[in-house]
């Protein structure tokens, strides 16, 4: 009988997997407590219309990608209800905002989540139809400073000591501006109208988008279309004074702190609802993502809770690709050097066996690492082993084990030397380097 397979681009998690996945989110669980952020949870499926007004009609993952299925009515008399499994979490959290009025005690809200996300994408490494997210968001009514750029700035530099936290090698931090709705209006109509003369040189969607929203247009992955995008006018030449100024102070309060960034005049993200700042944090390529190299992504939404029908509400978030982290973890790891042991005993007949198993002990209490070969090895086998476990190898003979004088190999060095056994642990715990 055949057999049933998971759907494609979906995955099992197993162990030992599992282990470094719950290692990433406790430690970004301890982080977000550490920036005051408390954990909300939101269904896995909404009313698609969620979708349509927050994320955008236009926008690749709304018009491709969506889980969208007709929920049928109980009673002949209800309405079925069009649902759609969450492509993202933004929404969900905005739509409870609104919901649960949490505008009400004034506070700036920080809020964190982790959890599946579906987008019905062409599945390939480090792209998958069900894939994990951990996201905050940071909202509230303007008198509580939620459209602060202190407040930008310190999303950002609580990512970067979340990555550094995870050990995350080579990230880096691309930033930009998009503007206010306003701008974002006047570049519209200047992208349309420089759009008029070339769309026909570009693909179907990309015809329509020019006319419907041309900014989507500048999310175009097709080699084919790069040119004439980077002909068109840049969003940073549109932005007003406020906008501008908003810039300039997340800027600076990145460099109080000491957060790198490249400032990316093309980064307008593929989603409608950003306004003013967006970022993206990407990884080296080599880093196990192939050609998927965002990490993580976000910014600012300040009108995205009106365009649900909410109160004024301005915020900003991101969203982490979890399956990118891991993958990221998992392949850094593997072009490290594994970690040596201090030391490999090799005891030179059986009968030195309880000597060098003591000689073990003493080290250990010391605190160094440290493995113990066996007395019938060949000496060959011995050293083969020590090279592959240890920096160095300490030989125990008879006449070691008399005289208290021991032979240590430094496999770095390649050199040998004799160490009294007073001296033997401080003399291990010398780096080679050092
Ligand atoms: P996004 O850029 O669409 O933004 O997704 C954020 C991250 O999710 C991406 O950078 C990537 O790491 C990961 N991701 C997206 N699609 C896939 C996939 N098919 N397979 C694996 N990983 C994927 C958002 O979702 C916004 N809600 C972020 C945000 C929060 N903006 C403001 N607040």
């Amino acid at each position: 009988m055949a057999t049933i397979k998971a759907v494609r681009g979906t995955r099992d998690l197993l162990p030992p997997d599992t282990t470094l996945w719950n290692h990433v989110e406790s430690i970004a669980r301890s982080v977000f407590a550490r920036y005051g952020f408390g954990e909300i949870r939101t269904p896995v499926f909404e009313a698609t219309e969620l979708f349509a007004r927050g994320v955008g009609e236009e926008t690749d993952i709304v018009s491709k990608e969506m889980y969208t299925w007709e929920d049928r009515g109980r009673a002949e008399s209800d309405n079925g209800q069009s649902l759609t499994l969450r492509p993202e979490n933004t929404a969900g959290v905005v739509r409870a905002y609104i919901e649960h009025h949490l505008d009400e005690g004034g506070l700036l809200q920080k809020l964190f989540y982790i959890g599946p996300q579906f987008r019905r994408e062409r599945p390939q490494r480090g792209r998958y139809r069900q894939f994990w997210q951990i996201g905050a968001e940071v909202l509230g009514p303007p008198f509580s400073g939620s459209d602060s750029a202190l407040r930008d700035a310190e999303v950002l530099e609580m990512l970067a000591t979340l990555l550094n936290e995870l050990k995350i090698k080579g990230w880096r931090l691309a930033l930009n501006s998009v503007g206010s709705a306003e701008d974002r209006k006047r570049y519209s109509v200047a992208l349309r109208e420089a759009l008029v003369p070339v769309k026909h040189l570009m693909g179907e969607d990309n015809q329509r988008r020019a006319e419907t929203n041309p900014l989507r247009v500048l999310d175009s992955k097709d080699p084919n279309d790069q040119e004439i995008i980077n002909n068109l006018p840049k969003i940073a030449d549109f932005l007003e004074e406020d906008s501008r100024a908003h810039f300039e102070q997340v800027k600076a309060a990145l460099d109080a702190c000491g957060v790198p960034y490249d400032l990316d005049p093309r980064l307008v993200r593929g989603l409608d609802y950003y306004t003013r700042t967006t970022f993206e944090f990407t990884v080296p390529d080599g880093s196990g993502l192939g050609t998927q190299n965002a990490l993580l992504g976000g910014g600012r939404y300040d009108g995205l809770s009106e365009m649900l029908g909410g109160p004024k509400a301005p915020g900003i978030g991101f969203a982490i690709g979890e399956d990118r982290l891991i993958l990221t973890l998992q392949a850094q790891a593997e072009a490290q050097e594994p970690a040596k042991l201090d030391a490999f005993i090799a005891p030179m007949g059986p009968a030195q066996n309880p000597g060098a198993l003591k000689l073990a002990q003493e080290l250990r209490r010391e605190g160094l690492t440290v493995e113990v070969g066996d007395g019938a090895f060949r000496l060959k086998k011995s050293f083969e082993a020590a090279d592959k476990l240890a920096r160095r190898m300490v030989i125990f003979g008879e006449d070691e084990a008399t005289s208290d004088i021991l032979t240590v190999k430094d496999f770095s060095a390649g050199e040998q030397t004799k160490v009294p056994r007073a001296e033997l642990a401080a003399a291990l715990k010398v780096q080679p380097s050092d």
